[in-house]
């Protein structure tokens, strides 16, 4: 019974949200937030006073900028600079610039999954660094290295922003870690950006701020299921609740359902019930200290060799190398 349904999901998307809504407790990915007006309201959020996350990696980028392409360039040997999920580029266009007025020896090969994301960052960096090289490389992070490896035994700087590992699970991130650390070579440097615990209230705040943006950005999973599996979810119906526990680190994004309900997903042939107050989990932001980085690390086979933090030490950005 449950082969024959699973083999007449279509797509990836539909079988999680079959999956994450008939389980115990209900859950959804977070990845599933970001269509067209997801990674609209995602940038709405990265310009928000409240989620400091992106003010304060532009901050360290600024501050740091000679030291960081310094490391970056080690001696002006020939590199590639790779970003996994390059998004619109504003902060690592802070260290092309200083890059390429350092050196001609680079390549810059941002992945996406998207390729209208891949082409509007290509045509702005076209337009503000047109000596640039600029490799496009379209498809998952893991598929991209092993094209770039394949093609390309040079050396690699690999770039991971924004706390994105953030919404991986620890266990999750030390197989993400170890992917990468069997990508690199002696030498290759993998530069990631990592939110820091600090006082709670400021990460409650991150996370809800007044004028509802993160709970729409939230709430875009149940709309998108019902665009695009003709669900029928009243976004009215769920609140968007942010948790946060200071001993482990973790926020915890949930949607809950106000009342008792019933939800239908047309193209899951899919009837959920919701009992007043049952959540949704669906995503986690996980907040690291320097002894949580050194044991992902360790325990991905990578060790860090530098830190760099703002002034506030909100957020840090670490260089991992393969250890030795
Ligand atoms: C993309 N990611 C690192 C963001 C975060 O902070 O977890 C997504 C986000 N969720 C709510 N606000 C921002």
């Amino acid at each position: 019974m449950q082969q024959d349904t699973i083999t007449t999901f279509k797509t990836q998307f539909e079988e999680e949200v079959y999956t994450g809504l008939t389980a115990f407790p209900k859950h959804l990915s977070s990845k599933y937030f970001y269509d067209a007006l997801g990674d609209k309201l995602f940038q709405d959020i990265m310009e928000m006073p409240e989620y400091y996350l992106t003010d304060a990696e532009f901050e360290i980028f600024e501050t740091h900028q000679h030291e960081i392409t310094d490391f970056f360039l080690a001696g002006d040997t020939p590199f590639n600079l790779i970003e996994l999920g390059a998004g619109d580029g504003k902060k690592t266009k802070v260290l092309l610039r200083r890059l390429s007025e350092k050196t001609k020896h680079f390549t810059y090969q941002p992945i996406d999954i998207s390729q209208h994301v891949l082409d509007g960052l290509s045509a702005s960096l076209l337009q503000e660094f047109p000596k640039i090289s600029v490799v496009q490389q379209q498809g998952t992070y893991f598929e991209a290295l092993e094209r770039i490896n394949a093609g390309n035994k040079g050396r690699k700087v690999i770039l991971f922003l924004g706390s994105n590992i953030g919404n991986l699970l620890h266990k999750q991130a030390i197989v993400f870690l170890s992917q990468v650390q069997a990508l690199m070579q002696e030498g290759d440097l993998f530069f990631v950006g990592l939110d820091l615990k600090k006082n709670p209230q400021t990460i409650l705040d991150a996370y809800n701020d007044p004028k509802g943006i993160t709970a729409a950005f939230n709430k875009n999973v149940l709309a998108r299921i019902n665009r695009e599996l003709g669900g029928t979810f009243e976004l009215d119906n769920f609140l968007h609740w942010e948790v946060y526990d200071p001993e482990t680190g973790t926020a915890k994004s949930y949607l809950v359902s106000n009342k008792e309900q019933t939800v239908t997903i047309d193209k899951l042939d899919l009837t959920i019930n919701f009992r007043p107050w049952e959540t949704i989990h669906t995503e986690i932001s996980q907040k690291y200290d320097d002894a949580t980085v050194n044991w992902l690390a360790e325990q991905s086979g990578l060790q860090v060799t530098k830190r760099y933090t703002d002034a506030n030490k909100l957020y840090a950005n670490y260089v991992f190398q393969k250890k030795q």
